[in-house]
């Protein structure tokens, strides 16, 4: 596989949250042995170092250099589960409350915070290849990737797998504040004037509402097949 006159292969993976694209994404970049950006990991971070610094959220300037000073780190334990580290601590459970990801959509809405995430995320670009997994990773972040994915699903099919993940995790939450949550969210997210949710217009759209995760996982691997990497 050769790569593309620009750079190193990428395959853009974007959605709304729920849709399953972080699973898939995962997968993706373990079957062809490529980098990983999950993009949302670093809105995340944003979002609770702003809360650690007591930061008020609609302070742009502010929340912007918190984003472009961000010391985050990612790695795997034994057992092969990520761990995300914010400075010297390792806070992946809290980066995936419900709390963190909508403080993370509220100042993932502010331009300058966007543009002062730019170039940290261009850098996960490495040989051999990276998948990139957010919002507007085919739109804004790599426009010139060589395979363009979007992920969707019905609000009410994601309510219901946010709403099992959680009960799995023995949190109690109900299915009707859930969807009121993702509604809210997916408007905030594609409402935006900076980096809105959208497919680019050469994304492949992909509905994952009636399908498993290895079928999705495999349908964007043929996909991948049919590139020419050039
Ligand atoms: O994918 P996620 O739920 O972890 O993302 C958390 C929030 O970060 C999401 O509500 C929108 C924002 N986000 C974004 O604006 N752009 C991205 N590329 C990724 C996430």
């Amino acid at each position: 596989m050769s790569t593309k006159a620009a750079g190193i292969p990428v395959i853009a993976i974007d959605g709304p949250s729920g849709s399953g694209k972080g699973t898939i994404a995962r997968q993706v970049a373990t079957a062809l042995a490529f980098h990983l950006l999950d993009s949302g990991a670093l809105y995340r971070l944003v979002a609770l170092a702003t809360n650690r610094r007591e930061a008020d959220p609609a302070d742009e300037e502010n929340i912007a250099s918190i984003a472009a000073s961000l010391d985050a780190r990612f790695s795997t334990d034994e057992y092969g589960s990520e761990q995300v580290w914010l400075s010297a601590e390792e806070i992946s459970a809290e980066l995936r409350t419900e709390e963190c990801g909508l403080l993370a959509s509220r100042i993932a809405a502010l331009p300058k915070v966007r543009s002062a995430l730019l170039n940290l995320q261009k850098s996960f670009r490495q040989v051999p290849g990276l998948v990139a997994d957010g919002r507007d990773m085919g739109t804004t972040v790599f426009p010139d990737a060589n395979l363009k994915v979007f992920l969707t699903a019905s609000a009410e099919e994601r309510a219901k797998r946010r709403h099992k993940q959680l009960n799995d995790k023995g949190i109690d939450v109900s299915l009707a504040a859930l969807s009121r949550d993702i509604e809210d969210r997916d408007r905030r997210d594609s409402e935006r004037s900076v980096g809105p949710l959208k497919p680019a217009e050469d994304a492949r759209l992909l509905d994952s509402s009636n399908l498993t995760i290895d079928e999705v996982t495999l349908t964007v691997l043929d996909w991948v097949q049919e590139i020419e990497w050039q």
